[in-house]
């Protein structure tokens, strides 16, 4: 019962986030299981009874991030101790109990498959490292989706893990192994997020186009789900993220065909252009195979806009390797696409190779670059004078301008005084700035 004269007080939780989609996903789902424990959230850190770090093991620099904001954090805990300091994401799980080792302040840590138990750990009813691969599905235990933000465009994670093992890469030892959420409960997910406001969903996972459950006919692959979710009244546009291209059905292929609340976007991470790097890599596939698919994609829905993830200086790469990668980069014509310098990870089969020279990996990293962003300034230049769906989620810094995405993702900032917040509408293109589109809404 509570007491009407002593309400219990409110308690602000502060979350920064780092790494990907997935993380954003849930660190939302980490702030709704404190809100039933009292917390709100709060956008000053100063101000926070707890601070909590969701964190990202990618990369050598993403993980070291961490590190340098719980310096900072110490003076901030010496005026205030009682404040609770928590770590989660995949530096927690990779690292455990030597974050606090290495950073006594730190009272809490959560692995990315146990943040169900982080209301209990806050209570000292659980231990205050928890870091295994649980039984239990963390989604069975969690609260129902709240608003905790209103917001047209909402992530929903329908698949964690992967089973991949690219030589390079830590997702498979943080998230663990592949799995897949059951049908009914992404369904009543997406329900939910649609009669709270929600008009755009973005389905998550570490691999997401392997995503596979059994649904009313049997097994369901990436593709029908999808079907299922267009059929939602209210959900106007789908998108999902990050696939696999030897996941690339052609069940999902047919949906970028058939399904027009689709998006016509599709980010395909390639990594290298080279097949003797690709095979190192474990990547499975040859670049050749990647280009037919490409060309099957397209043939499905030709206005696509592809966007990829690449790496380069992957141990024993040669000049001969990156000159395959620019060579297959120039064939597809991406509309963006992240490009990384390898950063070898501990406990990843690549990380006793012998590194290709710094200096030289810059440069190649410098070269790809170059042409990435020669290829998104001409895709965005091709949206001049294109007429396209765009969702606002935000009014702009000028008076009566609304910031929104358009179909390909771009951020687009339109003039429209009397538009709302989560107005889907046609705007006309006019200008292609530096990282955005300016347009004018159609009559
Ligand atoms: N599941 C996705 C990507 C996950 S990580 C996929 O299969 O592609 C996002 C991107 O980070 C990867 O596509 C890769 O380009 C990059 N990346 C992963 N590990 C890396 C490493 N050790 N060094 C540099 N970049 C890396
Ligand atoms: Fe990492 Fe490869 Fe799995 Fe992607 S598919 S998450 S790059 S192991
Ligand atoms: Fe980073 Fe973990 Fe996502 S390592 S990219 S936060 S799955």
């Amino acid at each position: 019962m509570t007491d009407q004269a002593n309400p219990p007080a409110v308690k602000k939780l502060f979350i920064k986030t780092y790494g990907c989609q997935m993380n954003v996903y849930d660190s939302q789902r980490m702030a709704e299981a404190m809100g039933a424990e009292g917390y709100v959230l709060t956008e000053d850190q100063a101000d926070a009874d707890m601070v909590l770090l969701n964190t990202c093991h990618i990369r050598e620099k993403a993980a070291e991030k961490l590190y340098s904001d719980l310096g900072r954090l110490k003076p901030l805990k010496a005026e205030k101790p009682d404040l609770k300091i928590g770590v989660a994401g995949c530096v927690a799980q990779a690292e455990g109990e030597e974050i606090v080792r290495r950073m006594p302040l730190v009272d809490l840590v959560v692995g990315p498959q146990t943040y169900h138990r982080l209301p209990a750990m806050v209570r000292g009813e659980a231990p205050a490292i928890v870091t295994d691969f649980p039984e239990e599905d963390k989604f069975d235990h969690l609260p129902a989706r709240r608003a905790t933000r209103r917001a047209p465009a909402a992530f929903l994670t329908v698949q964690e893990g992967c089973d991949k093992f690219c030589a390079f890469c830590v997702v498979p030892y943080t998230r663990g192994a592949e799995v897949s959420r059951p049908v009914d409960r992404i369904l009543r997910e997406a329900r939910d997020l649609v009669d709270r406001g929600v008009r755009e969903i973005t389905l998550l996972g570490q691999n997401v186009n392997g995503w596979h459950g059994l649904g009313s006919e049997g097994e369901w692959g990436f593709g029908r789900l999808i079907r299922a979710l267009a059929e939602i009244e209210g959900l106007d546009r789908i998108r999902y993220t990050t696939s696999h291209p030897n996941d690339m059905a052609d069940d999902l292929i047919a949906a970028h065909r058939d399904i027009p609340q689709l998006m016509p976007y599709l980010h395909l991470p390639l990594q290298s252009g080279s097949d003797r790097i690709l095979k190192a890599m474990n990547r499975k596939h040859t670049a050749a195979q990647y280009l037919r698919l490409i060309d099957r994609i397209r043939e499905a829905r030709p206005d696509i806009m592809l966007t990829s993830d690449f790496i380069v200086g992957f141990p024993g790469e040669t000049d001969q390797d990156h000159q395959d990668t620019l060579r297959v980069v120039a064939e597809v014509n991406f509309g963006t696409a992240f490009s990384f310098k390898y950063s070898p990870r501990p406990g990843t089969p690549a990380y006793e190779r012998p590194e290709v020279d710094g200096p030289v990996a810059d440069e190649r990293l410098q070269e790809l670059q170059a042409l990435l962003t020669k290829q998104q300034k001409a895709a965005q230049e091709g949206m001049v004078g294109r007429t396209l769906g765009v969702l606002f989620e935000k009014p702009g810094r000028k008076a009566g301008q609304m910031i929104g995405k358009s179909d390909y993702l771009h951020s687009v900032f339109v003039d429209a005084p009397q538009a709302q917040v989560g107005d889907l509408v046609q705007v006309r293109i006019v200008e292609s700035a530096a990282n955005s589109l300016h347009g004018e809404l159609v009559a």
